[in-house]
């Protein structure tokens, strides 16, 4: 991850059914960032396909990332992913703490676990943290401000550069979102973020964290939420399973 770059994560969750599939559409993510100038595309597969797709990428710089991992290393732990299985796949990042994974059961205490692991092996977490709904109150800020010392109270200072955390509303994520946050939401927490960030390490200058924004992100208005807002780049769901899309949404950043 370079300091100055721009990062947009395909979030293929449990997409698409068949390899074959799942080989096409790296096809086209590898070429847009082939052809992107200053943007980082990290592709988020299901573990399934991170074997061929290691194959596929061949010398291209698409990042490969886990969409969760297990913290332990190895052992009797039926149907888990351990981390040292994905190192092995080329895995240089992970998404911890997605709200799907979230509202199975994963908890702060988990996350933290989580982040820490990932750190301590060369894998930058992409943390994804944000409110259920919200209720004309001010209380979205401090569940996101809990999700994020929770997160990162094991996490030392001198690492804090290699995490990106994705705000991510649940309101706006998936089919059943109404609309994606608009520009000035997302640039409250942006700077939200970094401040609850720059309190915990006690610094007064802002941390160089890289935060993305995630929930519906679509061509249209891409361009727009990211001058607008201050993110550093997006994650994607079901944007990032159409080529077509994906690459608009990554060109109309790269441009900027
Ligand atoms: P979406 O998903 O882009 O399909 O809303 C985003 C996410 O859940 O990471």
């Amino acid at each position: 991850m370079k300091k100055n770059s721009k990062i947009v994560v395909a979030n293929w969750k449990a997409n698409p059914e068949s390899l074959k599939s799942a080989k096409q559409i790296f096809q086209g993510l590898k070429k847009i960032n082939s052809k992107a100038k200053g943007v980082e595309i990290i592709v988020c597969p299901s573990y399934v396909h991170l074997a061929e797709l290691k194959k596929a990428r061949g010398s291209s710089s698409v990042g490969l990332g886990a969409q969760d991992f297990f913290p332990g290393s190895g052992g009797a732990f039926t149907g888990y992913v351990g981390y040292e299985s994905l190192l092995d796949l080329g895995v240089k990042y992970a998404i911890i703490g997605h709200s799907e994974r979230r509202a199975g059961g994963e908890t702060n205490e988990i996350i933290a676990k989580k982040m820490e692991t990932a750190l301590l092996n060369g894998v930058s977490p992409i943390l994804c943290v944000g409110e259920e709904e919200r209720d004309g109150s001010m209380a979205y800020l401090d569940h996101i401000k809990n999700q994020l010392i929770d997160a990162f109270y094991k996490i030392p200072k001198a690492k804090v550069s290699r995490v990106m955390v994705a705000y991510e509303p649940l309101w706006a994520i998936g089919k059943s979102a109404k609309r994606s946050a608009n520009p000035s939401e997302i640039q409250e927490i942006v700077i939200f973020i970094k401040r609850v960030l720059s309190d915990l390490y006690k610094t007064r200058s802002v941390p160089p964290i890289k935060v993305l924004y995630g929930g519906s992100v679509s061509p249209s208005g891409a361009a727009e939420m990211f001058s607008l807002s201050g993110v550093d780049g997006f994650l994607v769901g079901r944007a990032s399973l159409l080529p077509k899309d994906f690459s608009e949404i990554v060109m109309s950043i790269s441009a900027i």
